[in-house]
């Protein structure tokens, strides 16, 4: 079994102006609860949009992410910069050559990693990254865990799910049959749980802003106070618990 902190959506910004709260004291409050805790995880699992587009680069993030008490492992969001976080990051996944998508062992689990921010801006996953996972996957012993930024599955805050994930559909059905146990998002700035794909998945809260809930999609979504959060993920061929972690 491993164990994974998820953190997600810390909005990392280099002007000081965050809506809510301020990010990097709440990752520090994550960073400082889980180094306390009495089995530490085996690596935190952070889903992207480490930084905001107001940031120029990585360069006002990377030393806080040092910080981390463990192995910190990065996924890229739709905020992130590919070229910057490609370079950023290089020394602590194998990316793929033509997308951000890894694949990682941690403890006994195999972390699969998709980078579903597409080079037209989209959301979701194109023949390239299809065929990426269909390769990772049909050569896959262990249990194994995806994670990736967009949530593949409907959150119904419809403000949040427009303009849809691409290749939801191919991506479920490559899951058929695969040991994929469970699939965990960022990018709602919110806690939902569902079950997709016939696997639990969820978003985790986010470590920045959280966003407005808007169950008509009426409203357009836009930053509200939430108390930062992580998760906190037990998952292994027997196992499959997580596990909300609440910060001041
Ligand atoms: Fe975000």
């Amino acid at each position: 079994m491993a164990l994974i902190a998820q953190l997600t959506d810390p909005h990392l910004r280099d002007d000081g102006a965050d809506p809510c709260h301020d990010p990097k004291a709440a990752m520090r409050q994550a960073f400082a609860k889980i180094a306390a805790m009495d089995r530490r995880p085996d690596a935190i699992v952070l889903t992207g949009d480490i930084i905001d587009r107001s940031a120029k680069g990585y360069a006002h993030a990377i030393p806080i992410l040092r910080e981390a008490p463990v192995p910190l492992v990065p996924l890229p969001g739709n905020h992130d910069d590919a070229a910057g976080f490609r370079t950023a990051f290089e020394d602590r996944a194998e990316f793929a050559c033509d997308h951000l998508s890894f694949t990682m062992q941690i403890a006994d689990l195999r972390l699969i990693a998709l980078d579903t921010t597409l080079p037209d801006g989209r959301t979701g996953l194109d023949a390239t990254r299809l065929d990426w996972l269909a390769g990772v996957l049909g050569n896959l012993q262990l249990p194994s865990l995806l994670a990736l930024h967009h949530p593949p599955f409907p959150t119904l805050p419809l403000h949040l799910d427009e303009p849809g994930f691409q290749n939801a559909g191919a991506l479920s059905r490559l899951l058929t049959d695969s040991s994929v146990r469970r699939i965990i998002a960022g990018h709602s700035h919110r806690a939902i749980q569902t079950v997709w794909a016939g696997r639990l998945a969820s978003t985790a809260p986010a470590i920045g802003h959280g966003l407005s809930l808007s169950l008509t999609g009426m409203e357009s979504k836009k930053p509200v106070r939430l108390a930062p959060a992580f998760d906190l993920h037990m998952t292994g061929l027997h196992e499959n618990i997580s596990h909300h972690m609440m910060l001041d």
